[in-house]
């Protein structure tokens, strides 16, 4: 398995992948956007086969010089590929890209108050913290948590994402950020 960083014509696999994975769904041109804007951020994990079976599409908000700070717009795996540590690589993939790439200070996201897989990635995996509840954040009514993740000692206190290495198994290969 490798995790890479996404091309413009992995774009369509990764809205496919969250069709199947998530309510919350985007125009082919929101995939673009991101794509051609921030094409250091967004990641792919690609079977033996080159199929994609996860991805994290992200950004980076413009909010100023000191508050600068990236977002995960969207991140999913393929059930048949879950509990093998390509979420938190891909996220940790996009966060240090965000750092090297545009001196980010922390990552934010929304996450839906009943997503358990997610809330445990994001805060036993990852470190996010909850900022605050967005009541009715989601087009069905369902309360969002805002979270946060400081990304000021990334690359220091995260070595195995800097050395490339595997996640839980020689099976995963990470790809060196693009430039
Ligand atoms: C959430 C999701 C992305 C996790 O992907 P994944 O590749 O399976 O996650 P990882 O293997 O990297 O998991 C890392 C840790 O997250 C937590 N976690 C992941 N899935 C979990 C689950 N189903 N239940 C509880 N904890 C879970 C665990 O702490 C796990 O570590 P462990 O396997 O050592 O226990 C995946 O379940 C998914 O695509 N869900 C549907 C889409 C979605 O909810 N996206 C997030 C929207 S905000």
């Amino acid at each position: 398995m490798n995790i890479r960083c996404a091309r413009p014509s992995d774009l369509m696999n990764m809205q496919h992948c969250n069709l199947l994975c998530l309510p919350e769904n985007y125009q082919m041109k929101y995939y673009f956007y991101h794509g051609l804007s921030w094409p250091q951020l967004s990641y792919v994990a690609e079977d033996e086969k080159g199929h994609i079976v996860g991805y994290v599409l992200a950004k980076m908000e413009e909010d100023g010089e000191d508050n600068r700070h990236g977002h995960i717009t969207s991140l999913a795996v393929k059930r048949s590929h879950r509990r093998l540590g390509l979420a938190q690589k891909l996220m940790n993939q996009a966060s240090l890209a965000m750092v090297e790439c545009f001196q980010a200070k922390y990552v934010s996201l929304h996450v839906r108050k009943s997503n358990r897989a997610a809330l445990n990635l994001y805060t036993n995996s990852l470190g996010f913290k909850i900022l605050e509840i967005e009541p009715k954040y989601y087009a069905d009514g369902e309360d969002a948590y805002s979270m946060m993740r400081d990304l000021s000692a990334f690359a220091a206190d995260t070595p195995e994402v800097t050395e490339n290495s595997d996640v839980k198994s020689d099976n995963i290969v990470v790809l060196p950020t693009r430039e």
